[in-house]
């Protein structure tokens, strides 16, 4: 049965983790979502991964189409969730044109990157039928405001700014929260904080799901490994057989282990 929002409520519900990987190729969709992945990401991570940058801003919208397109036909049944790549969302408008091109391209879910500014945005899009994840923390649009590829919600203040902004982007329609780079004891505290699903990446293992890069997760990181990433095929012979078990360690919750993880 093919995956959706109300799938991803009722883990939650249950209190059962669920893996999510990025795709950008309809070989890689089929292959992950054959072997249990309940969501694909469209990441705009492509654009380091793929095409070599040092960020994810150059990324356009024709590209973030047609890799949601790709992906799209290589599906087995996951929910596909599209990134909606840097300045595609600044406006309401430019919001709603840019969200229904990646939802006629394939995608069930778009994601955005920021803070309270985006409740506007979300409730205009989520008032729409467009089903939005709201990516809090170390959001990587904004790399050059904060100086660097670095874990947020660090002290106090910003631990507590992090709970009011996922509040409040619930309130205006999000349906799942994504969390990068922040501190485990937090993240355990966003996903008590809202209902939606929350999806962590190096947020410890008390999130509802978990996502990684496709790429790091079989070994293929250009430069320095992340603290949260780990190698699936290092432990395996196939990449079939890496997903599965990064399926089965995200399940177990075994994965993300301490060592993943930021603690504070
Ligand atoms: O672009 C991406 O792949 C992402 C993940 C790192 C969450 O946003």
């Amino acid at each position: 049965m093919a995956v959706t929002i109300n799938t991803l409520r009722e883990y939650k519900r249950n209190g059962e983790a669920f893996a999510a990987l990025t795709s950008y190729d309809a070989t890689f969709a089929q292959i992950v979502s054959e072997a249990g992945v309940d969501v694909i990401l469209i990441g705009d991570s492509l654009g380091m991964v793929l095409q070599g940058n040092d960020s994810t801003l150059p990324v356009t919208m024709n590209e973030l189409e047609y890799h949601t397109r790709c992906v799209a036909r290589g599906n087995r049944g996951a929910l596909v969730m599209a990134d909606m790549p840097f300045m595609t969302y600044g406006t309401v408008e430019d919001a709603l044109t840019n969200a229904a091109r990646l939802m006629r391209a394939g995608a069930h879910m778009v994601k955005i990157e920021g803070t309270d500014w985006m409740a506007d945005t979300i409730r205009a899009l989520s008032d729409r039928g467009v089903p939005v994840c709201a990516h809090l923390g170390l959001t990587p649009q904004f790399v050059n405001k904060f100086g660097g590829y670095k874990v947020q919600g660090r002290d106090e203040h910003a631990a507590e700014r992090m709970i009011e902004h996922a509040c409040a982007l619930e309130e205006a329609g999000a349906d799942v929260i994504l969390l990068e780079c922040v501190p485990a004891p937090l993240a355990a505290r966003i996903t008590q904080a809202v209902k939606a699903p929350v999806i962590g990446i190096g947020a410890g293992s008390d999130t509802d799901g978990q996502v990684l890069v496709v790429h790091d997760m079989l070994g293929l990181t250009c430069g320095r490994k992340p603290r949260f990433v780990k190698n699936f095929l290092a432990e395996t012979d196939s990449v079939q057989n890496a997903v599965a078990a990064y399926v089965k360690q995200v399940r177990d919750r075994t994965f993300p282990a301490e060592e993943h993880t930021f603690k504070a």
